[in-house]
């Protein structure tokens, strides 16, 4: 069976009809997966679960803005972008033996849109670029099934992680919230909604998150009061290669097998990480003068915008680097990294580090970690 390039799948489902400005970075094979985060657990080896990361170089434990724009290359495909764009990897669950395998990622695209009442195609002041040190996350780690909470922004952090399941003769798969039940022949695709107004002081905020906000309507509608300054909104597109894993299991007779390094089987922890490492001024330079969406410069074309470079693939694929967590972490696994525990929900999940492995190796067991 042919596969659809799933950048191409992307594109066109979520782009078909487009009226706002937007650009993008499609970032090629990871820059790493490692047990490490920089802004949930800086400086911490390990941190609590393995992630899947892109772009620049110079990711690390304790990484800065000053550092990141010191990367020696990145695996996303603008050079003026030395950004690391990092989420949970997703492993499969052989039901058979229970042990896990990591499921390869086709990339990220992440898409750069003009969006909200703050733009200025909607009469707005315009958007801001993400300031020097500017880090934010989006999803929940902790959460296993649809938020109820009272609380709007915490209801938008969960309904910012969709699923599609792209499926043949034509995409007729599951599309919503949590992971789907059956294969998808040409792949499980994520998106996750970054926050896209900031309080405009804070470059982080202790639980990460609330420095930022969601628009109103998520990617459309107003900055709330409390973060009045509108940024562009981050969209991460990943599609996981779920098919390779057909022969393994059975739908319908089995459970879906594919669960998140957090230990989630229900998709609803997905999360994503942004840790800013633009050229400020190029960025800034993009958003005001390469968005028109009638034009090339505003609909998606990251080559028509001056300000910008795009880098041939072949080239931002050689970008990689070693983990600094040394622990087996592909194939036959008795434990996720880190030894988190598979916890279905619904209700919140308990994040671990490490204290759940049965023999956990004492240079693993870093009295400085934090819980995330
Ligand atoms: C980050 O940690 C590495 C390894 O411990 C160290 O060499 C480096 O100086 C640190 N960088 C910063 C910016 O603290
Ligand atoms: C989760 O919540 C969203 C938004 O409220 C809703 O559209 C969706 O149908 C819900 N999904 C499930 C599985 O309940
Ligand atoms: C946007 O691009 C279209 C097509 O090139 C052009 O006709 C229009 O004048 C442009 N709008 C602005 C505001 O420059
Ligand atoms: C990328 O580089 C490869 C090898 O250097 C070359 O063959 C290919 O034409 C380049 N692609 C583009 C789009 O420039
Ligand atoms: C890392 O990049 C090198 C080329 O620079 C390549 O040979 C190697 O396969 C890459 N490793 C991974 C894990 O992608
Ligand atoms: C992993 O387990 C599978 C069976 O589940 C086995 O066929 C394979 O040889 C194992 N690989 C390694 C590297 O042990």
């Amino acid at each position: 069976m042919q596969l659809l390039d799933p950048l191409f799948v992307l594109v066109f489902l979520a782009f078909q009809n487009v009226v706002y400005a937007w650009f993008r970075v499609p970032c090629t094979s990871p820059l790493v997966h490692d047990r490490i985060d920089p802004i949930v657990s800086p400086g911490v080896i390990p941190s609590n679960h393995i992630h899947t990361v892109h772009g620049a170089s110079n990711f690390a434990a304790n990484s800065t803005y000053e550092t990141l724009r010191q990367s020696q290359c990145t695996s996303c495909r603008v050079a003026q972008d030395l950004s690391n764009y990092w989420f949970a990897r997703l492993y499969f669950q052989d039901p058979q033996t229970g042990q896990f395998e990591a499921v390869a990622n086709g990339g990220l695209l992440v898409y750069y849109l003009n969006r909200g009442s703050g733009d200025k195609s909607n009469g707005g002041p315009g958007l801001h670029a993400f300031p020097a040190g500017f880090t934010m996350t989006s999803g929940d780690p902790t959460a296993r099934s649809n938020s109820s909470s009272s609380d709007p922004q915490q209801r938008l952090r969960i309904q910012a992680v969709e699923f599609d399941c792209l499926r043949y003769p034509s995409d007729q798969g599951y599309n919503g919230y949590g992971f789907p039940t059956t294969d998808c022949e040409a792949g499980l695709n994520a998106r996750i909604h970054m926050p896209a107004c900031w309080d405009g002081v804070n470059l982080d905020s202790p639980d990460h998150m609330s420095h930022t906000a969601y628009l109103s309507g998520l990617d459309n509608g107003d900055c709330p009061s409390t973060h009045p300054v509108p940024l562009l909104e981050l969209l991460y597109e990943v599609t996981w290669n779920v098919h390779d894993f057909a022969n393994r299991w059975s739908p319908g007779r089995d459970p879906w097998p594919f669960v998140y390094s957090t230990g989630d089987p229900t998709g609803f922890s997905w999360h994503g990480d942004f840790q800013n490492g633009w050229d400020i001024v190029a960025l800034q330079n993009a958003i005001d003068q390469c968005n028109n969406a009638s034009n090339p410069t505003g609909s998606g074309v990251t080559e028509a915008c001056s300000f910008l470079t795009v880098v041939n693939a072949s080239v931002a694929s050689t970008c990689n680097i070693t983990a600094v967590v040394d622990e087996p972490t592909e194939t036959n696994l008795t434990n996720l990294p880190g030894c988190n525990p598979i916890q279905p929900g619904p209700n919140e999940a308990t994040l671990y580090s490490d204290s759940n492995c049965p023999s956990s190796s004492p240079e693993l067991d870093n009295p400085l970690r934090a819980p995330e």
